[in-house]
């Protein structure tokens, strides 16, 4: 049997976890599921939670609980990371501190998720440490690709895959678009995290006119979430003759975005942390039923689904097409082959197979490249805390490059921060 170590157990997405878990009992039953974080309580709910979610639909998980990281790694074959340094407060930060200046901060892909970065780096080096020697690192942490870079390349031969599901979501949204069946529609998304392009899409396998798809699209109006906005990827995507990510929004409309969030007057981290109280009572009180069945997820069903069969594909070497974030290797010719990119990968027991994807489509090879070397330096940074570097991230950002305001979004974003920051 074997043991899988969840690492932000107490995070507010882990209902969705372990329905995932749920889903594919079965396929992993026996597992010793070993939940850390350093939230005592939070750790506490989410295992009573999963052990009455288990126990009411007969699936065969042991739990155990840790706030102490050695003891949870110790033996596990994948290591689930999914936690966030320093919480919901240090992402304000994050956000509003960029703001300050007149940059978006954005927690994963903007200058925010460079300060997110250099606490999540030291904390992923320290599990690539404590980890067995092959055990699998499923990386849900962000900003994925800087946190996937710095583990390769600061603890070379660790197994790591970085995750994110922004193009399940993503993929659903450009099916309602252009009227096609969401289930049946395949997009070959290639890029850096949050910066992906799909230029080639099918339906049913058979490949699609995507040029004379976007020539029909209309521009819807409104519709906005915190995650997407449809009418601003359609005109994207109608300029550029190809699928963005939801999060080239920040790219292509930043100055309109950080008038918005001035508007606006609360951060992401503000409005999640005032629902957070009343979510965590609710999973109290699903917890103590017979048969809880958790309805109102954080984060919607397909986060934990993602992650679950990432491990079950490796586990059961299903050799299943899954998008992740991994060391390049020929897959897009237009970045170095040691550049960690999302690109579609076929995943088994030895880890995932990449196929050649071919150059990035010229409208946003640049703008990728300007990415890819940011994240290069972040992730540098964010290793050895060196403070030149870390300049030189934020002024190769895309959103940033302004000298000034660069030293300043570093001075006080690394101050505010410091008591996550042991390498600086
Ligand atoms: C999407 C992104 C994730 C990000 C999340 C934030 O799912 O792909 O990388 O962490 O959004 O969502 P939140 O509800 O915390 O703003």
């Amino acid at each position: 049997s074997i043991k899988i170590a969840i690492v932000g157990a107490g995070s507010g997405y882990m209902p969705g976890v372990i329905r995932g878990l749920l889903h594919r009992a079965a396929d992993l039953a026996g597992a010793e599921l070993a939940f850390h974080d350093v939230h005592r309580e939070h750790l506490a709910l989410m295992a009573r939670l999963a052990t009455a979610m288990f126990a009411a639909r007969g699936a065969d998980f042991t739990v155990t609980s840790h706030t102490e990281l050695k003891p949870a790694l110790d033996g596990a074959s994948y290591v689930f990371t999914t936690f966030r340094p320093g919480g919901m407060a240090a992402r304000h930060l994050d956000e509003s501190i960029p703001l300050k200046y007149g940059v978006v901060g954005q927690e994963t892909a903007g200058p925010g998720g460079f300060l997110m970065a250099c606490r999540s780096v030291p904390v992923l080096l320290r599990i690539a440490e404590l980890a067995d020697p092959d055990a699998w690192i499923v990386n849900y942490t962000n900003p994925t690709n800087i946190v996937t870079d710095a583990v390769l390349r600061y603890r070379p031969g660790t197994r790591i895959i970085g995750l994110c599901d922004q193009h399940v979501g993503d993929t659903e949204m450009w099916a309602e678009l252009l009227g096609l069946p969401a289930a049946r529609l395949e997009a070959d998304w290639i890029g850096l995290n949050h910066a992906t392009w799909a230029e080639r899409v099918r339906l049913h396998g058979e490949p699609l006119d995507l040029p004379a798809l976007l020539a029909d699209l209309e521009i819807p109006g409104g519709g906005a979430t915190p995650w997407r906005d449809p009418s601003r990827m359609a005109e994207l995507a109608r300029a550029l003759g190809l699928l963005p990510n939801s999060y080239a929004k920040y790219y292509f409309f930043h100055d309109e975005v950080v008038r918005e969030l001035r508007a606006k007057g609360t951060t992401r981290a503000q409005d999640i942390s005032a629902m957070l109280p009343g979510y965590y009572a609710s999973l109290a009180a699903e917890a103590a039923k017979p048969d809880p069945d958790p309805s109102r997820e954080r984060g919607g069903g397909e986060h934990g689904e993602f992650a679950v069969d990432v491990i079950c594909a490796l586990h059961r070497d299903e050799d299943r097409r899954m998008i992740v974030n991994i060391r390049n290797d020929g897959a897009i010719s237009s970045l170095d082959d040691d550049a960690v990119v999302e690109v579609p990968a076929r995943i088994g027991r030895k880890g995932p197979l990449r196929s050649a994807m071919g150059p990035l489509p010229l409208p946003v090879r640049g703008l990728t490249q300007a990415i890819w070397t940011y994240e290069r330096l972040a992730a540098d940074a964010a290793a050895t805390g060196d403070r030149r570097t870390a300049l030189q991230a934020l002024m190769a950002h895309p959103f940033v490059r302004d000298k000034h305001t660069a030293e300043r979004i570093l001075h006080e974003g690394l101050a505010a921060h410091r008591d996550h920051l042991p390498q600086f």
